[in-house]
């Protein structure tokens, strides 16, 4: 029985064959399944000799099976892969990917610019006290510059009269950094500010850079130097003309506002010439100054061994300068469309 069964497997045309064979041997009412259930009939000693020869014809024919049939799947796979063609020229699966953001793009180009100027990056809490993010920038209580910043508070729940607030600027990034760090300093702290303001020009959530620096003998020469150099590499081009207006910043002494010469093309502003030329106008761009000393003082140096200046400048407003967007709010829509109009899209 064992040997024709081999046989018989072997000889098996298609995978079809070997499952009738596969049935009329093994299975349930198959011939040696049939041998196996005589086992229990048996006496002690014939199925001594019996039981491993009808095993044996078992293991062989199942084994036989198995082999045989890999063998048919090879073949069938074989066959499939000799008739099928891939054409390795066709594109692949197009993966959808995200794009970075203008804001983050331009924090990006502006963390390059300052970096090659020597300023690392620091960076602030954005839930923030009312001491970092006013009093310690010389703005005390009853300073009439605290109301007018739209400030969204938390509710003064420990009552130490030191409330907890959105931090309305990235001002307090400076006196963190003065704290953690000394001088002499060279910083810029790009992040988001908070203002309770809406309109086509305002959001209540924005983007700022702040740049600080403090060390020996420091002037407004090193501000304005600073500023053009940085905004001449942002905007890629020499012809970037400042002006310098005098301000009031309580953190400042002097205080300055800086505006930067453009022209309108076709329909768009673009940074570059003098704002008293023909066709140019000026915009302003950023307040500045030299850091008040008693700011210096407060975050814990001495301001007769350390002057510096500080710069704020709005993120998004630079972004839309350079690359041409006319409306504030649609920085923070999230329309896919708007990103693409604008170069932004992956
Ligand atoms: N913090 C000021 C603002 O938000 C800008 C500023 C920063 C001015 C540093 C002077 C120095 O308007």
């Amino acid at each position: 029985l064992k040997n024709t069964a081999l046989e018989r497997i072997a000889a098996a045309a298609d995978a079809d064959a070997l499952e009738a064979l596969r049935v009329e041997y093994l299975g349930k009412q198959g011939s040696i399944s049939a041998l196996l259930k005589t086992l229990g009939k048996m006496t002690p000693e014939e199925r001594q000799t019996e039981g491993p020869k009808i095993q044996g014809a078992r293991t062989a024919a199942a084994d036989a099976i198995t082999a045989r049939k890999e063998a048919f799947d090879n073949a069938a796979l074989e066959a499939e892969l000799a008739t099928q063609t891939l054409d390795l020229t066709l594109p692949g699966p197009q993966t959808p990917a995200g794009s970075i953001h203008p804001v983050s793009q331009v924090m990006d180009e502006l963390a390059e610019i300052f970096a090659d100027l020597g300023f690392a990056v620091a960076t602030g809490p954005e839930v923030e006290d009312e001491w970092h993010n006013f009093t310690a920038l010389n703005m005390a209580e009853t300073h009439p510059a605290r109301a007018m910043h739209d400030t969204f508070y938390f509710p003064d729940r420990d009552g130490d009269g030191n409330r907890m607030l959105l931090r309305t600027h990235t001002s307090p990034v400076q006196i963190r950094a003065m704290k953690a760090e000394g001088a002499p300093i060279r910083i810029i702290a790009p992040g988001r500010v908070y203002r309770s303001d809406s309109d086509a020009t305002h959001t209540p959530m924005f983007h700022q850079i702040e740049g600080l620096v403090v060390d020996r003998d420091i002037h407004l020469g090193h501000l304005k130097w600073t500023l053009e150099t940085f905004l001449k590499a942002y905007f890629e081009r020499d012809d970037i003309v400042l002006r310098l207006r005098p301000s009031y910043f309580p953190f400042t002494e002097p205080s300055v506002e800086v505006d930067v010469g453009y022209r309108q093309e076709s329909g768009r502003r673009v940074v570059g010439g003098s704002g008293d030329d023909d066709g140019h106008q000026w915009m302003e761009l950023l307040g500045s100054g030299m850091v008040n000393r008693r700011v210096i003082e407060m975050a814990g140096l001495d301001p007769d061994r350390w002057q510096g200046f500080a710069f704020g400048v709005g993120v998004d407003r630079l972004a839309m300068l350079k690359y041409g967007m006319n409306d504030l709010r649609a920085f923070f829509d999230g329309d896919q469309r708007w990103l693409s109009h604008y170069g932004f899209s992956a």
